[in-house]
């Protein structure tokens, strides 16, 4: 089941985010003495980074592991590239170990090369047998305007991969490929948190919580955790008109 979370703007997001990236982190390091974070992208998560950079303290950083989502197929030093805002944000301002920070290698000019080579790093990674899918502590994801998540753009090939852990997804909108996550990894996350904010969100959310709409066409909507928690962050102007009222009434 999926939890939703309205805050009421995109700096009560942002302390709501940190407030539960903290607990995730520190629950996970109670446990197994580490706590395996996949990032998202884009601009929405930058207001969360900063907030977390700028309360350090709450975190057990030397056992924290920083992996990607997706990237965009450009070096880590293009103003595009979600690492680069991660660093930007938040990596060069914290004492995260930096063989801690696995970074998919988007600066390779072959993709698929890319999303191999970012395979291999997870298998390795997370010890996994043949057929066994990582299991992340906290994935973050984003919503976009289309109902894309991850690089997992609407009928685009990717949305269908079922065997390979990591995928280079050629997105004609974008006239480029982009490298992801696939779906069965991001479905088998210990807890997937959805940062969506602003009204240019509202009708992909509306199409994602609709039971009607196509998966291909939201993106979005495949990505419920098979054995984890589901958790969409969302603020008010994201939120459908007839669900504004009742949380109004509430
Ligand atoms: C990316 C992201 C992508 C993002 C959404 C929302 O590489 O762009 O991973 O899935 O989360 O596009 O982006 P914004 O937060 O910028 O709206």
């Amino acid at each position: 089941m999926a939890e939703i979370k309205v805050v009421s703007d995109f700096s009560e997001l942002n302390r709501a985010a940190a407030t539960l990236f903290q607990q995730r982190a520190g629950a996970a390091v109670q446990s197994k003495d580490s706590f395996v974070v996949a990032l998202s992208g884009g601009s929405t998560p930058k207001g969360l980074f900063s907030q977390l950079a700028s309360n350090p303290e709450n975190l057990p950083w030397r056992q924290m592991y920083f992996f990607w989502g997706d990237e965009r197929h450009v070096p880590p030093d293009h103003p595009e590239s979600n690492y680069h805002m991660a660093y930007e944000t938040l990596l060069s301002r914290v004492p995260v170990a930096p063989e801690n920070v696995l970074r998919i290698p988007a600066e390779h000019p072959d993709a698929t090369r890319v999303a191999e080579q970012y395979e291999q790093t997870l298998k390795k990674f997370f010890h996994l047998r043949p057929g066994q899918l990582p299991r992340f502590d906290l994935m973050l994801q984003g919503l976009g305007p289309d109902g894309h998540t991850a690089s997992l753009f609407p009928g685009s090939p990717a949305l269908h991969e079922r065997s390979r852990l990591v995928a280079a997804n050629w997105v004609e909108k974008l006239n480029a490929y982009r490298i992801t996550l696939t779906v069965p990894v991001i479905k088998h996350a210990a807890c997937v948190l959805f940062l969506v904010s602003g009204k240019e969100k509202k009708q992909a959310f509306e199409a994602v919580l609709d039971p009607d709409s196509s998966a291909d066409q939201f993106p979005a909507k495949l990505v419920c955790p098979m054995n984890g928690e589901l958790i969409w962050l969302v603020d008010r102007e994201v939120m459908p008109d007839q669900m504004r009222v009742s949380s109004r009434e509430n």
